[in-house]
């Protein structure tokens, strides 16, 4: 087992202040906590090599629990074991062997080429040469910015400036990765580039990674398994394609007719959700998508037949609506 939580929970206490020059008088005195429950009971197990969707709305506590398996913050009760380690010891030996990379975050100077935080990193993680410079081939390649290693960095698109973030946090080949909303703000050519170059890193280095992305396509492309965490809590964890199945079990087949067609042979095959010659919409459970077509296709005149399957961004709309508090 890579990654193993049980019953962790992050609380903070936030000073609440009353509104108002009397609020604050008053608070120099009397000080006023809040409790904020970030996460709260939360456990789960990730096995190496892999890579796990973690998800939920804004203030879920994602970044939370993240911040806590990296080691960067104390948890407040339960236990998280990393590779064997338990993160907020920061022992040296860990921190070699994990990132954590957030999307709005970036640790590389400024008015300085990459290459110059690269070499810093490579003296901090004690990186041989050798070592160093075949992983950022690798990484330079795979991401296509050789060229722009020695280009200052305000001078980086931010797509580029991602990806040479990236290859900072990657130069010492960590076996778990925290990848915290990476394709934030990048258009949809480089977050597929990005996809692309995560999915690579997970097989080349037999990483163990947990992304969490509020863009589904990131999730649905990459990731077998999510977790659904919601006001602290894990509301879901398993296979995307058993949400898919449990919370949207219809695909939509969607015909356009060249003859017109009996209604009631129509209403046959299924669900019919409009039949406006010459289009037809038929909602028909997932496993029995392809037989209905077919038959649509022997028994009927088509132009056209196209099967949808269900969006993903509504499956998880639909979870998190029905797991309101
Ligand atoms: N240092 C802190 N002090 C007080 N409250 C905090 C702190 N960090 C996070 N919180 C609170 O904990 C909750 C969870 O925050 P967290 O950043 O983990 O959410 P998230 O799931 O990452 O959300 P997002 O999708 O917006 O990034 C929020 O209510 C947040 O305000
Ligand atoms: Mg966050």
């Amino acid at each position: 087992m890579t990654i193993s939580v049980s019953s962790l929970s992050k609380h903070f206490q936030v000073h609440k202040k009353e509104p108002g020059f009397s609020g604050s008088v008053k608070s120099l005195f009397i000080r006023k906590y809040e409790t904020v429950r970030a996460i709260n009971d939360v456990s789960f197990n990730i096995n190496e090599g892999e890579l796990v969707g973690f998800i939920g709305p804004n203030g879920a506590g994602k970044t939370t629990t993240l911040k806590c398996l990296s080691g960067l913050l104390f948890p407040t009760s339960g236990e998280v074991f990393v590779l064997g380690f338990v993160p907020y010891n920061r022992n040296p030996e860990f921190l070699k062997k994990i990132a954590f990379v957030m999307g709005q975050k970036n640790q590389l100077w400024w008015d300085l080429p990459a290459m110059d935080s690269l070499l810093l990193n490579k003296e901090i993680y004690d990186i041989s040469s050798e070592r160093f410079n075949e992983v950022l081939d690798d990484l330079s390649r795979i991401l296509n910015v050789k060229e722009l290693l020695k280009v200052q960095v305000k001078k980086l698109s931010l797509g580029q400036r991602m990806k040479m973030e990236l290859i900072a946090s990657l130069v010492h080949t960590p076996k778990v990765l925290f990848l915290d909303e990476p394709t934030i703000g990048l258009d949809v050519l480089m977050q597929r580039n990005l996809r692309e170059f995560i999915k690579e890193y997970n097989i080349r280095y037999k990483a163990t990674i947990i992304l969490t992305s509020h863009y589904m396509g990131d999730v649905e492309e990459l990731c077998k398994r999510v977790i659904i965490i919601n006001f602290g809590r894990i509301i879901f964890d398993g296979l995307l394609s058993s949400l898919v199945e449990k919370y949207s079990p219809y695909k939509k087949i969607r015909a356009v007719l060249t003859q017109y067609a009996d209604p009631k042979k129509i209403d046959r095959l299924g669900r019919v959700s409009r039949f406006e010659y010459p289009e037809l919409i038929l909602e028909v459970p997932n496993k029995k998508a392809n037989l209905i077509a077919v038959s649509i296709l022997k028994n009927f005149q088509v132009e056209d037949i196209t099967i949808e399957g269900p969006q993903i961004e509504d499956v998880i709309a639909k979870v998190y609506r029905e797991n309101k508090r």
